[in-house]
């Protein structure tokens, strides 16, 4: 099958990458309003980008055309996010992050979910979560109705257990991150593993 995805099938580019485009990691995105409330959300347009610096990159579409998802609305505004990864553990509180809240109602309540303070971001982390990385906005890029948040990731935070302390390789018994699969709602777990190491 042949999709014109920038011409006349632009409207199944969602369904078709989205599902296709898999696995994909999930950024639970912590920010802070101008007033400082914090808002929580899951984005999986997502990916580390590059290291050095370290850079991550998400992208929120607009709600409607030129009115950005909250998230992308205060990191225009404060510069400012927490990237919080998702496992197995996190996947339900998670998904009720992404429910429609009225303007100002925190999702972290809402989803049973606790915080713990950033040390160079204001917003703060999300406690259950195995892993965050603390972000300053570098650009977000408009791109029709689709923003390109990249930042640069100015500290990491580790769940004890997760690395290896001596070697600071990934603990695979202790670490399950959760993907995003086929749209409407399908997720893998990633438990089943194998190695290949690259040719000489
Ligand atoms: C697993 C998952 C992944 C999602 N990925 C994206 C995404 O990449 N881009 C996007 O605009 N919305 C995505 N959403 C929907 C947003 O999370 C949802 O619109 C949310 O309400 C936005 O919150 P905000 O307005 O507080 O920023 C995703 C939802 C789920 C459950």
């Amino acid at each position: 099958m042949e999709f014109d995805l920038a011409g006349e099938h632009q409207k199944l580019a969602y369904k078709l990458l989205a599902g296709l485009v898999t696995p994909r990691p999930i950024a639970w995105v912590t920010t802070q309003d101008t007033e400082g409330r914090v808002n929580a959300a899951p984005f999986s347009f997502f990916n580390v980008l590059g290291t050095r610096p370290p850079i991550i990159g998400f992208a929120p579409g607009d709600k409607e055309p030129g009115i950005p998802k909250d998230t992308a609305r205060n990191i225009r505004r404060t510069g400012e996010f927490v990237v919080n990864l998702v496992d197995e553990a996190t996947a339900e509180a998670m998904n009720l992050t992404s429910a429609e809240l009225d303007e100002g109602e925190s999702e972290i309540p809402f989803a049973g979910l606790h915080l713990e303070p950033s040390v160079v971001v204001k917003p703060p982390r999300i406690a259950e979560s195995p892993v965050a990385l603390e972000c300053r906005e570098w650009s977000t890029m408009e791109i029709g109705s689709n923003r390109l948040v990249i930042g640069v990731v100015h500290r990491l935070w580790v769940r004890d257990g997760v690395l290896n302390p001596d070697t600071l390789l990934v603990d695979s018994s202790v670490f399950h991150p959760i993907g995003r699969m086929e749209v409407p709602a399908s997720y893998c777990r990633t438990r089943d593993r194998f190695d290949m190491p690259r040719p000489e």
